[in-house]
């Protein structure tokens, strides 16, 4: 097994799932049954900022609700990425060329892609690994599209559904009641909600420009829907003055495929 894979144990929650679960794992507004061909709607957004025909890496593309379109309708070149290879089988039978790698150590030289989607994958991380993972998402795509479930949206009942996650976890006696730590479900995932106005400002530590959006397209404040896509490009001054003094700077480990 190659090192970039994840860990052993996160990778066999998803493996698990595929093979247990018939809605992979899926459930609120990207409920899907896809081994009887029953596809949750794609983020309509993504067509709107993607220029159709570009190169596109899809990291965590589960079955393909997103990348299986873009290819399909728009034309995109797409390169699909998991941890797991039963959840993106799909994918595979779609005859898109498929990398099973951990998104915290991707097989991609840098800015490889014109774009890159990361659709509701970094809040099944644990906290901790965020902002690495966003450094290795900012290092493969020149456009990086982070879609992140809304804690505030009403598939989220306006809140209600972290608050009382957290509270489980507080009364299965996890010590620390707070949404602002890692929230383990019955499926055996991290669930870690960011607020808005929190994941921008994190963002913003690496991208000198974040834009947000509604992902379904259809509301116009991304604040009320369901998934914030998050539109990130160039690099924060921030890392490129910490580049300069070699500050927290790391060997690339990836060589150009
Ligand atoms: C909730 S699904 C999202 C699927 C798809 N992107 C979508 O929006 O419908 C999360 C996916 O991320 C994958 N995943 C989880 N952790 C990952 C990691 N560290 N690296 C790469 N993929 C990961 C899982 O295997 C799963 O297919």
């Amino acid at each position: 097994m190659s090192e970039n894979r994840g860990t052993k144990s996160e990778r066999k929650v998803w493996e698990d799932i595929a093979e247990r679960d018939p809605y992979l794992g899926t459930s609120g507004p990207t409920r899907a049954i896809p081994r009887a061909g029953l596809l949750a709607k794609s983020d309509d957004s993504l067509f709107k900022v993607i220029n159709p025909g570009a190169f596109v890496l899809d990291v965590g593309c589960g079955y393909g609700r997103n990348c299986i379109p873009l290819a399909r309708l728009h034309g995109c070149h797409i390169v699909a990425c998991d941890i797991s290879s039963a959840m993106s089988s799909n994918v595979k039978e779609e005859g898109i060329p498929i990398i099973l790698s951990d998104l915290r150590k991707l097989p991609f030289r840098s800015g490889a892609f014109d774009y890159l989607i990361c659709s509701v994958v970094l809040i099944h991380l644990p906290r901790r690994d965020t902002a690495t993972a966003i450094t290795e998402l900012r290092r493969v795509g020149r456009q990086v599209l982070i879609i992140m479930p809304n804690p505030l949206g009403p598939a989220s009942y306006f809140g209600l559904l972290p608050v009382f996650a957290a509270l489980l976890v507080w009364v299965k006696g996890q010590r620390g009641f707070s949404i602002l730590r890692d929230v383990p479900t019955l499926r055996g995932y991290l669930v870690n909600y960011y607020l808005p106005w929190r994941f921008t400002k994190l963002l913003k530590h690496q991208f000198s420009a974040v834009t947000l959006r509604s992902a379904s397209g259809g509301n116009p404040s991304p604040y009320l829907s369901d998934r914030v896509l998050y539109v990130c490009t160039g690099t924060s001054q921030t890392v490129v003055r910490d580049r300069g003094m070699k500050i927290h700077e790391s060997p690339c480990p990836h060589s150009p495929t």
